[in-house]
């Protein structure tokens, strides 16, 4: 797919993205002239100093390339603190551990959010840190894994006035945490095998550069992926086409069993855009699911502008759920962005009332045309009664 650029970039992000692009084919040629997607991806979004995510782009926002849910306001956030309020309040020390936090909105739009319940629960309508102690011990404390220097100096700014409540960790915590873990928009952007079906053979789509750069071509086989895609065709009642290609996150089993080990209690809140398997693998969804932005147009090139461009592949939520009880969670929701956010305003004590910008926004977070059928919400838990999530129960289609 070709796409015309609709800004040009500036010199200097042309020559991050050049520079990128050269290290990407030294990489490519040192692997004998192929590698595979995942490694690709990695290297354009994470590439220290120069992928999309390390580079210091606008990336989110009117002056970037996409928005995500807490751009749009604090309707996301408000109604997860109201969903893992009791769930916290009923731990001795509870954390959010937050993956993946971009600039920190959603970070400061929820400790708002715990902040104003708490207030309520003490019967105090100054929403301070000072009414959050009433009721738990101390507030909740807030820890931030992000892989991304850029982001996490944006984050610091965004967060400043919770200072004593956030940390930045480089890792995952050694001693597992109680509370709730986080990631919005986050699974999408762990790097994908794209793969080929011919005939009864599974074959990777790769990455070479040609006469015109990057482009796919198939490699040899390869048993993780063969493996993989076996799994997913038994999964799925039957072998996919001839032809068919799409993608499979070879990453998540390791993910989630690390994040599994990192919570002795409480829950992973998962928050998306993509599918239950049938629906990201349908027959005629036969080109896979990548999807990339650039200043606020998606296609599906991802050799377009290597490192300015955000590249990501929709999250296969019955993966995400068998990988989940594989590292020892317990499925405890499953819904739709749209349902959860309707039953979770029409259920707030107070009617809420917005101005016209507000309302559109929240339309735009709740239409099933817009972001409200396409993402989802996966709650995952350990060790705690499973609190389940407003909204219809979907499970039955993971
Ligand atoms: C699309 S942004 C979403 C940001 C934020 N959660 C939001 O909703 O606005 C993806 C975020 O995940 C981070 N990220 C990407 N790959 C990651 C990984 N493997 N582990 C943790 N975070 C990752 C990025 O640096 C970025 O902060």
């Amino acid at each position: 797919m070709t796409v015309r650029t609709p800004t040009e970039p500036s010199r200097e992000a042309l020559a991050l993205s050049r520079a990128l692009t050269r290290r990407i084919r030294e990489r490519i040629a040192t692997m004998g002239g192929w590698i595979r997607f995942d490694r690709y991806m990695q290297s354009v979004l994470n590439e220290p100093g120069l992928g999309y995510y390390s580079a210091g782009s606008a990336k989110f926002g009117g002056a970037g390339d996409f928005i995500t849910a807490p751009a749009l306001g604090p309707f996301l956030a408000r109604a997860i603190a109201t969903q893992v309020d009791g769930m916290l309040g009923s731990l001795d020390a509870p954390v959010i551990l937050e993956i993946g936090a971009g600039d920190g909105t959603l970070a400061a739009q929820l400790l708002d959010a715990l902040d104003a319940l708490d207030a309520v629960d003490a019967g105090d309508t100054d929403n301070t840190a000072c009414a959050a102690n009433k009721r738990r011990g101390a507030p909740v404390q807030y820890l931030i894994l992000e892989p991304s220097a850029d982001l996490r100096s944006r984050q610091r700014e965004r967060l400043a006035r919770f200072a004593d409540r956030v940390t930045w960790l480089e890792r995952l915590p050694e001693r597992p945490v109680e509370g709730l873990i986080l990631a919005n928009e986050v699974v999408d952007a762990l790097p994908v095998v794209r793969f080929v079906k011919r005939g009864d053979t599974v074959l990777p789509l790769g990455v070479r550069y040609g006469d015109d750069g990057f482009e796919f071509a198939e490699g040899g086989r390869d048993a993780e992926l063969d493996a993989a895609v076996a799994a997913l065709e038994s999964a799925l009642g039957g072998p996919l086409p001839d032809g068919y290609r799409s993608e499979i996150c070879l990453l998540l089993g390791g993910w989630m069993h690390g994040l599994a080990a990192s919570l002795a209690r409480g829950a992973l809140l998962l928050v998306d855009y993509g599918g239950v398997r049938r629906e990201y693998y349908h027959p005629e969804r036969s080109d896979g699911t990548l999807i990339c932005h650039y200043r606020h147009r998606a296609h599906a090139d991802p050799f377009y502008l290597p490192g300015l461009q955000d590249v990501s592949a929709w999250v296969d939520f019955s993966a995400c759920a068998d990988a989940a009880r594989g590292a020892g969670f317990d499925v405890a929701g499953f819904t739709t962005q749209g349902l959860f956010l309707a039953e979770s305003i029409a259920g707030a004590p107070d009617p809420v009332s917005l101005d016209a910008r507000s309302a559109s926004a929240l339309k735009t977070l709740v239409l099933p045309g817009e972001m409200g059928e396409r993402f989802r919400l996966l709650l995952l838990t350990r060790g705690i009664r499973p609190p389940g999530l407003p909204g219809r129960d979907l499970r039955g289609w993971l």
